[in-house]
């Protein structure tokens, strides 16, 4: 049975048989890991941009779009060994949405691990963030993975020190083609942070990156873009396998560079345009093979989604479930050494963008 004929509550409820199915023969992941680590998935929900309107409202779609994924994450058989949120729980870093948020979240099966998006910091500089969720990075080891969780979305003093205040600085941060906006940086004290934290793993143990920016660089005239991106590549550039998972961009990616292989994830909330479709400035993705249908105004949950994770060779296989849509899987292919969309390679298999007028 090939992915794309399983329905999705098929994929919720056979996650690790479609995974066993699609990702590497079983001999090969037994083989790969020997007995250092344990294949396992997780679950990954991102940019839900919960938005305050005013007392207890919000605005409902984006509500929904995070409620929609809590509960299928719960659905989950087997259940995922964590669930990670990917940055953007808030709109404009306001505490009652970030309060709201977390409330939603508070039902997520097992433990979760937060990532720091934009749209939670610039307020206050990540402050309320923090009290609720704790470091804004951190590392932990899991079932022989290194996991290490970035702030990404930093930026340069000199940006942060032209506005008057927390509002401002946050208002000019959230648009997404805003040419007063400022590039990414994951920062020298992160960087340094980062080096120390790898000094002494082992060069063959699988390592995983969180971050809510691409730790490359896509399109600037977006903020796809993270400006000291070469920097933090060059510390993970020893190891054999290392994967790099983000949001931010609102759309399914992937790419390689080097030893590292890149997958983005899909927003709860909304769909950003491609690049490629919209950037009159060159776009730095190397291959956009998944373009779907969006955004259909009739439907609120077009082209948005959440994914499970698989692990099971040390090499994420990134299986999105899309609401109303095929669920799709982006794998690293081992004979390719890079990661693959498995269902929409073929550029004839692609459904063309629709046009509204
Ligand atoms: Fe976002
Ligand atoms: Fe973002």
């Amino acid at each position: 049975m090939s992915v794309k004929q399983i329905t999705r509550r098929d994929l919720i409820k056979g996650a690790g048989l479609a995974a066993a199915g699609s990702v590497l023969p079983v001999s090969l992941v037994e083989l790969a890991f020997a007995n250092e680590a344990e294949n396992f998935t997780f679950a990954y929900i991102s940019d839900s941009h919960i938005q305050h309107i005013r007392g207890t409202e919000f605005v409902r779609n984006w509500d929904r779009g995070l409620m929609q994924a809590v509960a299928e994450c719960r659905l989950m058989d087997p259940k995922p060994d964590f669930v990670v949120f990917g940055g953007d729980l808030a709109q404009l870093a306001k505490p009652e949405e970030l309060d709201h948020g977390a409330e939603l979240l508070s039902n997520v099966p097992g433990k979760l691990h937060m990532v720091m998006g934009e749209h939670d910091y610039y307020l206050d500089y990540g402050e309320y963030w923090s009290k609720l969720f704790g470091p804004q990075w951190y590392s932990f080891d899991h079932k022989g993975v290194h996991f290490v969780v970035l702030n990404s979305i930093l930026t340069y003093d000199a940006w942060n020190n032209r506005w008057g205040s927390g509002q401002e600085r946050m208002a000019q941060m959230a648009g997404l083609d805003n040419p007063d906006g400022s590039p990414f940086l994951v920062g020298d004290t992160q960087r340094k942070w980062l080096e120390r934290d790898l000094d002494g793993i082992d060069h063959d143990t699988p390592i995983v990156v969180f971050s809510h920016s691409p730790l490359q660089k896509i399109f600037k005239g977006w903020n796809f873009w993270t400006d000291d991106a070469e920097q933090v590549q060059a510390l993970l550039k020893p190891f054999k396998k290392v994967n790099v998972l983000y949001g931010h961009v609102h759309q399914i990616q992937y790419n390689q560079i080097g030893n590292i292989s890149f997958n983005s994830v899909m927003a709860t909330a909304w769909p950003w345009p491609y690049p490629s479709s919209y950037a009159q400035a060159p776009s730095y993705l190397s291959k956009l093979t998944v373009p779907m249908n969006r955004a259909d105004p009739f439907f609120e949950r077009d082209a948005t989604g959440w994914q499970y994770i698989d692990v099971n060779s040390g090499r994420l296989a990134a299986h999105f479930l899309l609401p109303e849509n095929a669920p799709r899987t982006v794998a690293f292919d081992p004979a390719q050494g890079h990661p693959v969309d498995q269902g929409f390679q073929d550029p004839a298999n692609r459904i063309p963008p629709q046009t509204h007028y």
